[in-house]
């Protein structure tokens, strides 16, 4: 069984979708070790409504001591981490000791719509204002660039002429909620081997 702790930063409803599947598909092959906040995200009330262990490590500690103080958590305890909405960047010797075991979602399909300050809405307002008529979402390895790391998998939608960058979020997020569990349970068949 794949052991992940989720890290997030705000209402962690692709958290949400892991707790279910966990909870729901006892063959989805991961459980859900402990949930991580760099701030006060409200998804830490999910967590802790499932029974889960939840952490408060505030990113105002600075991106070094953050990413130390969740290593020493982790070590020998996490197969692997989904950043799942978390919004502080991570210290590049931590994403090198996690090499290929920390995954994160993000919700356009990567490399378009990603990089510096392509987060939350702006992601959404960017791929309204281009005209491109589709969008969706990505997960992807995390490497030491903001959204470079190699794609593991993604599902696309077909942006209709009457949203705005609301109503794609919407959209987009129901595509999330698919693609995140079932791309970690598919992964945690390949760790297992
Ligand atoms: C999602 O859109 C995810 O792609 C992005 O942050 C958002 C988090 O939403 N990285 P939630 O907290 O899971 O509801």
């Amino acid at each position: 069984m794949l052991q992940i702790a989720v890290l997030i930063s705000g209402g962690g409803s692709n958290l949400q979708t892991l707790i279910d599947r966990s909870k729901d598909d006892e063959n989805c092959g991961f459980k859900i070790i402990t949930v991580i906040a760099d701030r006060e995200a409200s998804g830490l009330i999910r967590a802790e409504n499932a029974g889960l262990e939840t952490l408060l490590i505030d990113r105002k500690a600075g991106s070094e001591n953050l990413s130390n103080e969740i290593s020493k958590i982790l070590q020998g305890k996490a197969d692997c981490i989904v950043l799942a909405g978390f919004l502080s960047i991570l210290d590049s010797s931590f994403i090198d000791e996690w090499k290929n075991r920390i995954l994160n979602i993000h919700p356009s399909l990567l490399p378009d719509f990603g990089g510096k300050g392509m987060y939350g809405m702006n992601v959404h307002k960017a791929v309204i204002s281009s005209g491109t008529k589709r969008s969706g979402c990505t997960v992807h390895y995390v490497d030491t660039g903001i959204d470079t790391g190699e794609i593991i998998s993604q599902l696309s939608l077909s942006v209709h002429e009457s949203w705005d960058a609301e109503q794609l979020q919407k959209e987009v997020l129901k595509l999330e909620h698919q693609l995140l569990p079932e791309t970690v349970s598919l992964l945690s068949e390949k760790w297992e081997k």
